[in-house]
């Protein structure tokens, strides 16, 4: 049985549509107007326990709505959702009692609290007994490193011990789900990757179901064995990340270094437009993008190499950030 289910799940916001200046001040108290702004369109999937799933799209597509809808913290304006059997919004308390969320913007620690008074508010708010969190406690500190950071007030944190600290905190009373929107945002490489490795640790330990929108791709590669893109509030992929590139990313890359190149070299280029491009083109360098299921790289050189000599070559794959910039701008 499947521990997430959305089924057409849809939110509008109900914006005001306020007119500037004075007049506009005065006309929306006596008349006010609004707008309906559709933020998740028509969204449908379902996710076993133990998946890693990395929510992604551009900004403002709907991912957050998502999120929020799925945690409780918003009602949507139809379809369902189903958490651990459970409506999340009718049953918050007893849903929040299984989930644990990050949102990379907000705290859920005590901003003028040590570190580990948050913590300990949380194991009596969630009843975690108290073995269980003192183990938890000893694993999360020596997995983040957060042996200096406890006894700090979080106000005094950085960006990244601060999100160490969040991460931690998010797993204390053991969730089965974890949503995690933007854990990331801003961190250092060194941080980031203290980051995916303690959500992979975790999920492999414990099989927690993970959440995790980023505008990081690294993330989800490191991370996740499943991604979902959305788009206007739609999802437009949902797969793996393998057949992600295997579906969308065709194409690859040759850049040649050259010499004495022939004016005709542009010309066949051009005559098979419908295998490969030029990406730019000048005395000394070619970069030449081409489909590869009707090219090999051997090809492109058989193609060019009458009209210039070849120095050199390097061949490179698509990488996932440019696969997604082609299925958004689809
Ligand atoms: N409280 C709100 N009231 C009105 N409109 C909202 C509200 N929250 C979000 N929106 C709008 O809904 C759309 C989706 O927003 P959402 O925050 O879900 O996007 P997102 O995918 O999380 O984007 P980002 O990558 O920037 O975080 C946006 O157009 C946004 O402007
Ligand atoms: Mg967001």
């Amino acid at each position: 049985m499947p521990i997430i289910e959305v089924k057409n799940l849809r939110k509008e916001y109900r914006i005001n549509d306020r007119k500037e200046g004075v007049r506009g001040a005065l006309l929306n108290i006596v008349n006010p107007k609004y707008i309906t702004k559709v933020a998740v369109e028509d969204i449908n999937f379902s996710l076993e326990a133990g998946e890693m799933v990395g929510y992604i799209g551009a900004n403002g597509a709907g991912k957050s709505t998502t999120i929020k809808m799925l945690t409780g913290i918003l009602t949507p304006t139809s379809g369902q959702v189903q958490v651990n059997g459970i409506i999340p919004q009718k049953n918050r308390i007893l849903n929040n009692k299984h989930i644990g969320a990050v949102f990379g913007q907000r705290s859920q620690l005590w901003w003028d609290l040590p570190v580990i008074e948050s913590y300990n508010l949380i194991q009596k708010i969630y009843e975690v007994p108290v073995e269980a969190y003192k183990k938890n406690l000893e694993l999360y500190t020596d997995l983040l490193e957060l042996q200096d950071l406890l006894k700090t007030p979080v106000r005094q944190l950085s960006l990244g011990q601060k999100m160490r600290c969040e991460i931690a905190a998010a797993f204390i009373h053991d969730p089965t789900i974890v949503y995690l929107d933007e854990p990331t945002i801003g961190l250092d490489v060194m941080v980031k990757d203290k980051i995916r490795t303690f959500i992979k640790d975790l999920n492999k330990e414990k099989n927690t179901t993970v959440i995790l929108t980023t505008h990081d791709l690294q993330d989800i590669e490191e991370v996740c064995n499943r991604v979902i893109i959305i788009d206007n509030g739609n999802i437009i992929y949902d797969g793996n990340l393998e057949q992600i590139k295997n579906q969308f990313g065709k194409h690859r890359t040759v850049q040649f270094k050259i010499k004495d190149s022939k004016p005709a070299l542009a010309a066949v280029i051009k005559e098979n437009e419908d295998m490969l491009e030029a990406l730019s083109q000048d005395a000394y360098e070619l970069h030449i993008k081409f489909d590869r299921q009707k090219i090999t790289a051997a090809g492109v050189m058989n193609l060019i190499s009458p009209y210039c000599e070849i120095l050199d070559l390097s061949i490179h794959e698509p990488s996932i950030e440019s696969i997604v910039k082609d299925l958004y701008r689809k």
